[in-house]
C-alpha cells in the first residue's frame, strides 16, 4: 500500500532508472566496458592506502600479503567470480552469498581502493604446489583416516564435518595442516562443539543447533538430535570446540603430507 499510488510518486520512475543503472554498473559488469570509478585509484598512493584497508578488513582471511589462509589465496590472479575491475569490486563491496566472504564496512572509495591494492598482489603469482602425493593422501582418507565417516566430498560421505568439495581452493597449505593437526584452531561458526554434562546420565558432545535461557538443542556425534532442559544439567562446556580429531599422532609425517596434497587438489565445488 505504501508505494500503491504510483501517479502521486513522479520521481518513483526516476528513481528506478537511478538504482537500475546503479545495478547496471555493479551487478552486469559484463556489458560495460569502462566501470566508473577505478581508474582513478589506479595509483600508487591509492594502492598503498588500499593495503592497510586490506590489513583491518581482510588480512585476518586472506594473510598479510594475500597469500590466504582462511580465506582464498589472492596473489594467484585467477579469481573464481571474475577478474576486472568492477566483478572485483562487486565481490568486496557485496561478498559472496552462501560462504564466509562477508560484506566490508567501508565506503565506496575505500572498497575501489582495496580493489587497486588486489590487483597489484594478484600480477603473476604462483598456485602453491603441495610436495605430498596426493593418490596415495586419497588412500589414507578413504582408509586409515576414515574421514569420510564425518565428511563428505560432493555427495558421498558424512555429515558431522563441513563438505570437503572445494577446500584446496578455500584453505592454503598451512590452514590444511593445521586443520589435522590442531583442529581446535580455527572453527567455522556453524560447527563449534559444545559438551553438556546432565546431572544423571553420560556427558554429550554435539554440534549447538539452538539455546535460549531454558534449554539447548544440540546434534551429537551420531547425528542424532538432542534436546535439554537447562535444569537438567550440571555444566555446559565450550572449551573442546572442535568435533574433528586431531591426527598428529595417528598419521605419520609423510601420511600428513600425502593427505594434504589430497585436499589441496579438491578445488571443485561439486
Ligand atoms: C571471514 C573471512 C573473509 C574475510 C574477512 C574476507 N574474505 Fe574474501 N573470501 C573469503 C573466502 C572463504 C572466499 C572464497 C569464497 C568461495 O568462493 O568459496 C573469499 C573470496 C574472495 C575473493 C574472490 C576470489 C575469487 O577467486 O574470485 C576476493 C577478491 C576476496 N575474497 C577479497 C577480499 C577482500 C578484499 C576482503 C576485505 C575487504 C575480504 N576478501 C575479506 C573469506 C574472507
Ligand atoms: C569425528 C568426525 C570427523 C572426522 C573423523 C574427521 N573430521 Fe575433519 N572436521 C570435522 C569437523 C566437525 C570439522 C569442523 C570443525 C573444525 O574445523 O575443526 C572438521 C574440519 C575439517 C577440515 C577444515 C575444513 C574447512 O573448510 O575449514 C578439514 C580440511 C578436515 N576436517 C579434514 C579431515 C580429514 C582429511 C580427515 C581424515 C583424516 C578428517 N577431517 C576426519 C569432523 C571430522
Amino acid at each position: 500500500m505504501a508505494f500503491g499510488n504510483s501517479n502521486r510518486i513522479r520521481p518513483r520512475s526516476v528513481r528506478r532508472s537511478l538504482s537500475l543503472a546503479a545495478c547496471a554498473a555493479f551487478f552486469t559488469p559484463v556489458l560495460l566496458t569502462q566501470p566508473p570509478g577505478p581508474s582513478s585509484f589506479d595509483t600508487p598512493e591509492s594502492r598503498e592506502q588500499g593495503r592497510s584497508l586490506f590489513q583491518t578488513h581482510c588480512a585476518y582471511c586472506h594473510g598479510a600479503r594475500g597469500e590466504g589462509g582462511r580465506g582464498v589465496d589472492l596473489t594467484t590472479g585467477v579469481y573464481r567470480h571474475g577478474g576486472s575491475d568492477a566483478e572485483l569490486y562487486a565481490t568486496i563491496r557485496n561478498g559472496i552469498p552462501g560462504t564466509e566472504m562477508p560484506t566490508v564496512r567501508a565506503t565506496n572509495d575505500e572498497v575501489w581502493k582495496m580493489v587497486s591494492f588486489v590487483k597489484s598482489i594478484g600480477a603473476g603469482g604462483v598456485v602453491e604446489s603441495a610436495p605430498g602425493d596426493r593418490v596415495a593422501g586419497k588412500a589414507v582418507y578413504d582408509g586409515k583416516g576414515k574421514c569420510a565417516a564425518c565428511h563428505s566430498i560432493g555427495a558421498e560421505g558424512g555429515i558431522l564435518g563441513p563438505n570437503l568439495a572445494g577446500v584446496g581452493r578455500r584453505r592454503n597449505l598451512a590452514y590444511l595442516r593445521e586443520s589435522l593437526v590442531t583442529p581446535e584452531a580455527d572453527v567455522p561458526v556453524l560447527y563449534r562443539a559444545i559438551q553438556v554434562m546432565p546431572k544423571t546420565g553420560p556427558p554429550v558432545r554435539g554440534i549447538r543447533l539452538n539455546e535460549d535461557d531454558l534449554s539447548i538443542q544440540l546434534r551429537d556425534s551420531q547425528n542424532n538430535l538432542r534436546s535439554f532442559f537447562k535444569e537438567e544439567l550440571k555444566e555446559i562446556r565450550r572449551d573442546k570446540p572442535s568435533l574433528m580429531p586431531a591426527y598428529g599422532d595417528v598419521l605419520n609425517a609423510q601420511e600428513l603430507e600425502n593427505l594434504v596434497a589430497y585436499l589441496s587438489s579438491l578445488r571443485e565445488t561439486l
